[in-house]
């Protein structure tokens, strides 16, 4: 398999198997979530896209306590974790919720549809982020917001130790090989908002508060799946240096913390209120 062959495809893992990853995903950020939504006034009928869903948690979240009597339409290009997003809204009874398999760039949706459209953790991983964003715009109606959540700056840029180093380089050449941009970071997702045309544009970064064993069982996971196979088949790391990695991830008692990447949220009005 060439580096070249992988442009324009997710190198970190989108098979049905690796859902526990995505739970722990969601329970990491999850809180940054509620807060960033507390401060957008949705109101119970509204219609939510969520772009780059994943396994649906918080597609399903937003249809069951922000949206009642409203409806959530969410799209992820993994058919496998599209499977698992409409077997969990099917156990949760939820009857506002339709979940598609589709690709950010090719964006089917109709003109001024939604009014909020929320993307957590896809935006660096497209080759053409503003392009997704420029296609958000025109889908939101008039007074439609873009809520957006990224990685604020390249992957843990200093780690504690060594390994966790070598954890956000791969990581980040994942992300490159795949055609996105590690370094998309809050600069470049306010540039892109701003360049779509939304207006009243808020930007922040906060470091999640993470429960370190979710963090960490994350990240194991992570790299013993698809990942792990992805770095040696790309020749970014061999075997045995994964291998390493996972059993440090592995230990049971470490004296020094980890850190999610520090994340960025931003939030964009289509028309000034
Ligand atoms: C880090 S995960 C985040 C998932 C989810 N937004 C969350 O926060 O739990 C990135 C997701 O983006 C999806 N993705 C990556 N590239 C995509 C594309 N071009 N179009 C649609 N989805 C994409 C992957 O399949 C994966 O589910």
């Amino acid at each position: 398999m060439t580096q070249e062959s992988r442009a324009d495809t997710y190198l970190l893992g989108s098979a049905g198997s690796t859902h526990l990853r995505y739970r722990l995903f969601n329970d990491v950020y999850m809180p940054g979530t509620l807060q960033l939504m507390s401060g957008m006034q949705i109101s119970p009928d509204m219609e939510v896209l969520e772009i780059g869903c994943g396994i649906g948690d918080t597609a399903c979240y937003i249809a069951q306590n922000l949206v009642p009597n409203g409806h959530v339409t969410a799209f992820d290009q993994s058919a496998a974790l599209i499977e698992i997003a409409d077997r969990q809204a099917a156990e949760l009874g939820l009857e506002n919720i339709t979940f598609i398999c589709a690709k950010a760039q090719d964006f089917p949706f109709p003109a001024e549809r939604f009014d909020i459209a929320h993307t957590r953790y896809v935006l660096s991983y497209l080759s053409d982020a503003g392009d997704v964003i420029s296609k958000t715009y025109g889908a939101l109606k008039r007074s439609g917001v873009f809520l957006g959540e990224e990685i604020a700056q390249i992957y843990i840029r200093q780690g504690p130790t060594e390994w966790y180093e070598r954890l956000g380089f791969w990581f980040a050449r994942l992300i490159e090989i795949g055609g996105g941009d590690p370094n998309y970071g809050i600069d470049q997702m306010a540039s892109d908002v701003l360049g779509a045309g939304f207006v009243d544009i808020r930007a922040s970064a906060y470091w999640p508060v993470e429960d370190q064993q979710k963090l960490v069982d994350m990240l194991r996971i992570a790299l013993s799946q698809e990942m792990k196979q992805n770095l040696v088949d790309l020749g970014v790391a061999t075997e045995t240096e994964v291998d390493e990695v996972v059993r440090e991830l592995a230990k049971p008692n470490r004296d020094y913390v980890i850190s999610a990447s520090m994340a960025a949220q931003i939030t964009g009005r289509k028309v000034s209120s």
